[in-house]
Parts: C-alpha cells; sequence; structure tokens
C-alpha cells in the first residue's frame, strides 16, 4: 500500500474530471472577464464571452495569451485582484526585455503546494524523507515551488538552492536526504561534484530525483539513474502557468508527466495555425488555469512541443516528455533541429560525456553548429578513441538529424557547467 494516499480526484472517472474542468473553467472566465482589463479587452475584441463557453470545447473560441501580453501590462497589469491581495510575486528572467511577472494569492500558493506535493508525491516519496532542494530560491519559482510541496506532504525540507557545488556534496554527505530536487544538468555538475572529492555517487543516500525546467531526453534518464543509482523522474511547469508541478512523472511508469488536469487545462495546437489538434497529434502546448485567483491564464502559448497521451498511472492524461522549445530549434542549413536530438546520440558514445554546447555560427548566409562535448574523465580529446568518437557522433547527426556539423571535443571542464538551467545553445551568429 502507498503510506501517502492519492487524492480522490486523482481516482476520478474520466467524465467526473470533465464536469469538474467545464465548472472551473467557466469560472475561470467569468474572473477574468470581470476583473482583468486586459482579458475583458482581449475577450471584447475577439467578440467572445464567457457565456459562450458551454463545453469544453467552447475554449477554442477564446483567444491566447502570450508572454507578449504580459510583457506589455508589465508589471502586474493582468493580474485579477489587487496587488494587496497578492502574498507572492514571482517572475522569469527571458532572454531579452524586461521579466514576466506573475503572482499569487494566499489561496494560489496553497494550490501550487497542492500540486507540488502530489507531484512529490507521484514521484515515490515516501513518509519520513528528507528533500535537498538545489532548485535556485527567488524570483524563479524552482525552489520555492518544490520547498512549499515537501513541507506540505510532511516531509524534512533542505532549501540549499543553487551554486556551492562543493559544499551541497558536503551537505548531502553529512545529512542524507533521500531525495535530490534540481535540474538535470545542475544534477550532472553535483555528480561530477562528487567524483572530484574522491566519492562515488552510487554511495550517496539519494534514492530518488526530481528533475525539470529544461528539457531532458530518456537517454539522459539512463545515465543519470545509472551514475547516482537512483530512479529520475521528470516534473514539469512554468511561472506563467504556477510554476514547477504542473505536471509530474509517476515513478511507477516513468512515461511521461501526468497533467494535473484538475488545475491546468491542456489543449496541443498547430503553432503556426492555431487550430487545436487531436490528442496523440504533436504541436504546442498551451495551457489554462482552472483555479488560479490572482493571475487566471487563458489559453497561454508555452512555446513547448509535445502531445498529449491517455492516461495511465492515473485517469488524468500525459504528456510527452519534452524535447523541443520552439525558442530552442535551430535552423541549420534548413533542417529543424533540437538540442535534445544531439544529446540522444551524445549518449551513446560511451567516449563522450553528458556536457554539451550547440554553438551557431553564420559563414555568409550559411548557418554553422558546432557541438562541443566534453570526453570521458581521462580520456584526452586528441586521442585516436575519442576523434574516432567524434567522427562517428557527426555522421550519426548527419543520418539521424538531418545536418552537417563540426563536433569540437573539450577536455574534462571544458564546457561551461550549469548551477540551475544549462544553456544548450549559444548564439554566436549576431556580434
Ligand atoms: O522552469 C518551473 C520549474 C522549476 C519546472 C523547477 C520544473 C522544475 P520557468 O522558468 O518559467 O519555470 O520556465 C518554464 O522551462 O516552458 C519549458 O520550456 C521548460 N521546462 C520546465 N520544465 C521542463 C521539463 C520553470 N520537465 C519553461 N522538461 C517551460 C522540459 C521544461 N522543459
Amino acid at each position: 500500500m502507498n503510506p501517502f494516499p492519492l487524492e480522490p480526484i486523482e481516482k476520478a472517472s474520466v467524465d467526473e474530471l470533465r464536469g469538474l474542468q467545464l465548472k472551473r473553467l467557466q469560472a475561470t472566465l467569468r474572473h477574468a472577464y470581470r476583473n482583468s482589463p486586459v482579458y475583458r479587452r482581449k475577450f471584447d475584441e475577439a467578440g467572445v464571452h464567457p457565456d459562450d463557453c458551454r463545453s469544453l470545447a467552447d475554449l477554442a473560441k477564446f483567444p491566447f495569451t502570450t508572454k507578449q501580453d504580459l510583457r506589455d501590462s508589465y508589471p502586474f497589469g493582468m493580474f485579477a485582484v489587487p496587488r494587496a491581495q497578492c502574498a507572492r510575486i514571482h517572475a522569469s528572467s527571458g532572454t531579452t526585455g524586461k521579466p514576466t511577472v506573475v503572482g499569487y494569492t494566499l489561496r494560489d500558493i496553497d494550490t501550487w503546494a497542492t500540486v507540488m506535493a502530489r507531484s512529490i508525491r507521484a514521484s515515490g516519496a515516501k513518509p519520513g524523507d528528507m528533500v535537498h532542494v538545489s532548485y535556485g530560491y527567488g524570483l524563479f519559482t524552482g525552489g520555492l515551488g518544490a520547498h512549499y510541496g515537501a513541507e506540505k506532504l510532511g516531509l524534512t525540507v533542505v532549501p540549499f538552492g543553487g551554486g556551492q557545488t562543493e559544499r551541497q556534496v558536503q551537505l548531502m554527505e553529512d545529512f542524507r536526504p533521500d531525495i535530490i530536487m534540481v535540474t538535470p544538468s545542475y544534477m550532472l555538475a553535483i555528480a561530477d561534484e562528487f567524483e572530484r572529492q574522491g566519492r562515488d555517487p552510487r554511495e550517496s543516500s539519494v534514492r530518488l530525483g526530481i528533475f525539470g525546467a529544461e528539457p531532458w531526453t530518456n537517454d539522459m534518464r539512463v545515465a543519470i539513474e545509472a551514475r547516482m543509482d537512483i530512479d529520475a523522474v521528470d516534473i514539469y511547469g512554468l511561472s506563467e502557468v504556477m510554476g514547477p508541478g504542473v505536471a509530474n512523472e509517476c515513478v511507477e511508469t516513468k512515461d511521461g508527466p501526468t497533467i494535473w488536469e484538475d488545475h491546468f487545462y491542456p489543449e496541443i495546437i498547430h503553432p503556426e495555425t492555431g487550430e487545436p489538434v487531436a490528442d496523440g497529434e504533436m504541436g504546442e502546448l498551451v495551457f489554462t488555469s482552472l483555479t488560479k485567483e490572482a493571475l487566471p491564464i487563458i489559453r497561454y502559448r508555452t512555446r513547448d512541443l509535445t502531445r498529449l497521451l491517455p492516461g495511465t498511472a492515473r485517469t488524468m492524461r500525459r504528456m510527452e516528455k519534452i524535447t523541443g522549445r520552439s525558442d530552442d530549434m535551430m535552423i541549420v542549413r534548413g533542417v529543424n533541429v533540437f538540442p535534445t536530438q544531439i544529446e540522444e546520440l551524445i549518449l551513446r558514445r560511451p567516449e563522450l560525456t553528458a556536457h554539451y554546447q550547440c554553438l551557431l555560427r553564420r559563414d555568409g548566409h550559411m548557418d554553422e553548429l558546432t557541438v562541443a562535448v566534453e570526453t570521458r574523465p581521462g580520456l584526452s580529446p586528441d586521442s585516436l578513441e575519442a576523434r574516432a568518437a567524434a567522427e562517428l557522433l557527426r555522421h550519426e547527426i548527419k543520418v539521424y538529424v538531418g545536418s552537417s556539423v563540426e563536433v569540437a571535443l573539450r577536455p574534462e571542464g571544458g564546457v561551461e557547467r550549469s548551477q540551475g538551467k544549462a544553456k544548450r545553445v549559444l548564439d554566436l551568429r549576431h556580434g
């Protein structure tokens, strides 16, 4: 028996779930229209009114919300409650321009803690577990999101945050946490640090890792699980919709994050036409919040590419592990390339490590892609063995991804380490 019982809604029938979603969706549309001038204007311009939503399919009549809408109303213009009723503000930095600002009422914070507790439980947490949080604390939603969820579940939280890798390892050795919550790329840096200190990461106390905030492949899962001797599960979320805990993988199936559909209604749309596509088809993920107060979010375009899959461990639907974000897509000589496609091929080569970066340069009118990747510790990039591996990788990228790239081998430490989200694409085309 699972010592943490499921919430009743996790066991509800699909019909019961759809009924609840419709009721909550109608209330959210009314709340947004009534209390947020931005939504009122957008709905009026599109000629729709909350009363037009009589079924879940009617949601498609409503306009999308984009990052630009949030930027245009910076900082609090889209909020549907007075600022004084916000208990918390978070923001995501973005690469250019002003950050995207989001707000939470106390009830929103509680909802978020509930879905995070549910996520950590689905990941395989047990009563009495200690959780080491290495997601950054601060305006980023990772640290505080994980923190509140773990506390709500009744676990012991170590709020370490990002960085100070040497101390992270020391504390993990001393405190002996059962669970680590961190980006998959920073997990690798922590594993390296274990080894640098002469410790075997497989011998650490950690049994379970809850990894997200950036794309990572199933091959990366296998690599991390073997290196740390843990279960590795995927957690998905974004600040505009709530933060981490919008969807989370169930440890018993590890088959893509289950979307907590009683709070977040998913759609997949064709990224160019904006038309909804059927479950099972690839497209851009769009979310509508069903219970949020401070910042209801209607049809938010995430720019994440995936598809919806039927429920397995739960009745709620799953999303396929995200392998591409339209912002990360590189177009190399007319071919679309995602870093994760390259990651899969790198991880098949035992001579190479999972530390890699894609460098984009322009040569005349052509975009050139160089894949910088570190060789395994102790293997010189100049060795025959390493050079043969680089050549094989180059060949496989040509065959499986369809684009010609250069492979640049780097010695250990030659690729920048992340302490949070890894920067997989370095665009050197301008300046
Ligand atoms: O990254 C929230 C989060 C924190 C999720 C900790 C999981 C763990 P943002 O900074 O707003 O929020 O970035 C959201 O990160 O649209 C995806 O592109 C990407 N992302 C988040 N989780 C995953 C994941 C947090 N599991 C953006 N797989 C999203 C792939 C992910 N991409």
